[in-house]
């Protein structure tokens, strides 16, 4: 028997911290983010789907038009530690080795004090390999090192490739899991850009 089963992922709309280029933090929506998490909602409004966001303000903001949504700080963003809440230009001048150091091998690189990919890709494992056996359709709201976690799940990835999948903000990732026998037998992926 085929059941079909569809997960969506996106990115929290644009958050202040976006606009100024500083990583981690628990930043609020900005105005384009607001609108973001209105068209989201609007987009699924004749749909039954189950909603999950991190604990960070701008994913639970983001479901805010969605009446009902749980929120799991296991989604939450990679934690960068020494680095949080400065920008990448910051953390090349204050800790130029570190900054070498991310570039050389970034899915292994753990911040000083944080996480690394692979750290989060253990951290999210439980929660998607409980996502995969659900026959509920699902979004999952979240932030761009945990979407790219998250995608290689579907989506075969080289550990290397993954920190640079390409994920912007005010993107909908749209899985189509196609099950036979409760097994995964293939994985479609739409993608829809929303304009904002
Ligand atoms: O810049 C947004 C953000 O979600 C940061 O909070 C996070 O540290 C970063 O993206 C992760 O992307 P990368 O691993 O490419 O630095």
């Amino acid at each position: 028997m085929t059941n079909n089963v569809i997960i969506y992922l996106t990115r929290h709309g644009e958050s202040e911290y976006n606009v100024l280029k500083k990583i981690g933090g628990n930043s609020n929506l900005t105005e384009n983010g607001i609108h973001y998490s209105k068209v989201l909602y609007e987009y699924f409004q004749n749909d039954k789907i189950d909603v999950y966001t991190s604990s960070l303000n701008r994913t639970i903001q983001t479901s805010q038009y969605f009446p009902e949504k749980r929120s799991y700080p296991q989604l939450n963003e990679i934690k960068s530690g020494i680095c949080d809440g400065k920008t990448y230009d910051e953390i090349k001048s204050l800790y130029p080795e570190e900054y070498e150091k991310r570039k050389i091998n970034k899915y292994c690189y753990r911040y000083p004090k944080g996480e690394s990919y692979e750290d989060i890709k253990n951290r999210v494992t439980p929660f998607m390999e409980e996502m995969l056996g659900s026959s509920e359709n699902r979004l999952i709201i979240c932030h761009q090192a945990i979407l790219r976690v998250l995608y290689s799940f579907f989506i075969k990835i080289p550990e290397q490739e993954l920190p640079y999948l390409e994920i912007p903000l005010h993107t909908l990732f749209k899985f189509t899991i196609i099950k036979e026998a409760n097994e995964i037998k293939n994985v479609e992926l739409d993608k829809h850009y929303f304009s904002i």
